[in-house]
């Protein structure tokens, strides 16, 4: 390869080979992180109420302008996650609550047509990695919770390559976490802490005799996080 720098500069860096195309100057725009949410399950709750408050944190300490777009296509699962937004005093501006279609136009709208920074892929499902792989932007990241099984991943080494996308699999480091997890737990008890509530979490605490009624009605998506207490 004749590039005139070495690898990896030949290829793209802000203050390397690339400095015409650089040239451009950054725009507002351009600072603001856009991140999507794919499933809006116990999971993606937590999900969403912890990146919001890192991103809080980031606007705070660094001025960084942010935009989340949060998506299921079950309408009770968009519910919950409004009244938790409004109950944590979120702004509508800044965080989207959508189903499937609208989430494309509401990124396009929002990037001009370019794509979200990252996006969480939290259902475990490839038509949420599609979903997720069609709202990326060009050198952004996947970063995907879900547990997916048997079925072949619905894209190949090559769509990632084609598209400069980094895509992040697999277990979650729990002690590493679980300090970051725990602040944010207790911090948000408005959230976490209550049983039943508009704004809650934990929608029911239940029996074990309750546990087969339960699972049947949380695959339907009819119900969302149950406890189950075994002295009840
Ligand atoms: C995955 O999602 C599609 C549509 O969104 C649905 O038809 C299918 O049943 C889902 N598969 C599983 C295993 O949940
Ligand atoms: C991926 O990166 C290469 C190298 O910078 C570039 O030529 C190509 O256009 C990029 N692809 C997309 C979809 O941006």
């Amino acid at each position: 390869m004749i590039s005139g720098s070495p690898y990896p500069f030949s290829s793209f860096n802000p203050v390397g080979e690339a400095k015409v195309i650089a040239l451009a100057p950054l725009s507002q725009a351009d600072a603001v992180l856009t991140i999507a949410i794919v499933g809006l399950g116990p999971v993606g709750i937590c999900a969403a109420v912890s990146l919001l408050d890192m991103l809080a944190d980031l606007k705070k300490s660094k001025g960084l302008e942010h935009r989340v777009v949060a998506v299921d296509p079950l309408e009770s699962r968009r519910d919950k996650m409004q009244r938790i937004l409004s109950k944590i005093n979120i702004k509508e501006s800044t965080v989207m609550v959508t189903d499937i279609p609208s989430s494309k136009k509401i990124v396009d709208e929002w990037t001009g047509s370019i794509g979200c920074n990252a996006v969480l892929e939290v259902v475990g499902n490839n038509s949420a990695l599609t979903l997720s792989y069609e709202l990326v932007r060009p050198y952004g990241v996947i970063s995907s919770v879900g547990v997916h099984q048997e079925p072949p991943l619905p894209f190949t080494g090559r769509d990632m390559y084609n598209k400069n996308v980094s895509f992040d699999f697999g277990r979650c480091p729990v002690r590493a976490m679980l300090p970051i997890a725990s602040r944010i737990l207790l911090k948000r008890q408005d959230v976490f802490g209550g049983v039943g509530e508009e704004a809650s979490l934990i929608e029911k605490v239940v029996g074990l005799d309750d546990a087969a009624e339960s699972y049947a009605l949380f695959d339907k998506g009819k119900t969302g996080k149950v406890l189950f207490n075994p002295w009840l």
